[in-house]
């Protein structure tokens, strides 16, 4: 009796636990634009600028979010870019940064992709600030 008096304590500290667990892993998984900086400064910053205006190797991310395919003036764009007709919406992005060459074929963007979900949600969450 003992014996399962002391196993039921065990599961009651476990659950407890688990709880708590819970409790901090939440907070963490919503998109932290301030850490998505610093994934477009390790990932996008050496061909895209996040300044408005500014083409660099890629276009001026300034304002993706919610723009056309395309759409960056002064740019000049593959055809397969050009002609996507696909808007940057977060899911659009989300897809597009994990396999550029799935969602924009014949893509000139020498990027092979980024495979850490996290850090995509993130990225675009501070792709949306610029504006
Ligand atoms: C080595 C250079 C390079 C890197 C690194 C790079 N890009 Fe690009 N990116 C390009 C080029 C070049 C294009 C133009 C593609 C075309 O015209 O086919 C482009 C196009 C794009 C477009 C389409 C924009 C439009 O106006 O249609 C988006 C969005 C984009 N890049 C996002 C990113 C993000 C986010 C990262 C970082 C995870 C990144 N890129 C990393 C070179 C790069």
């Amino acid at each position: 009796m003992s014996c399962f008096r002391r196993s039921m304590g065990v599961a009651v500290v476990v659950a407890a636990l688990s709880v708590v667990v819970a409790g901090f892993a939440a907070p963490a998984r919503a998109a932290d634009p301030a850490a998505g900086k610093r994934v477009f400064q390790q990932q996008c910053a050496i061909c895209h600028s996040d300044k408005p205006g500014v083409n660099k190797i890629g276009p001026s991310l300034f304002g993706v979010v919610g723009r056309h395919t395309g759409s960056e003036p002064g740019y000049d764009y593959s055809v397969a870019n050009k002609n996507a007709n696909l808007t940057w919406t977060p899911e659009v992005l989300d897809k597009y940064i994990a396999h550029p060459q799935k969602v924009v074929p014949g893509t000139k963007m020498p990027y092979g992709g980024l495979a850490n979900a996290t850090k995509r949600a993130n990225l675009i969450a501070f792709l949306a600030t610029l504006k």
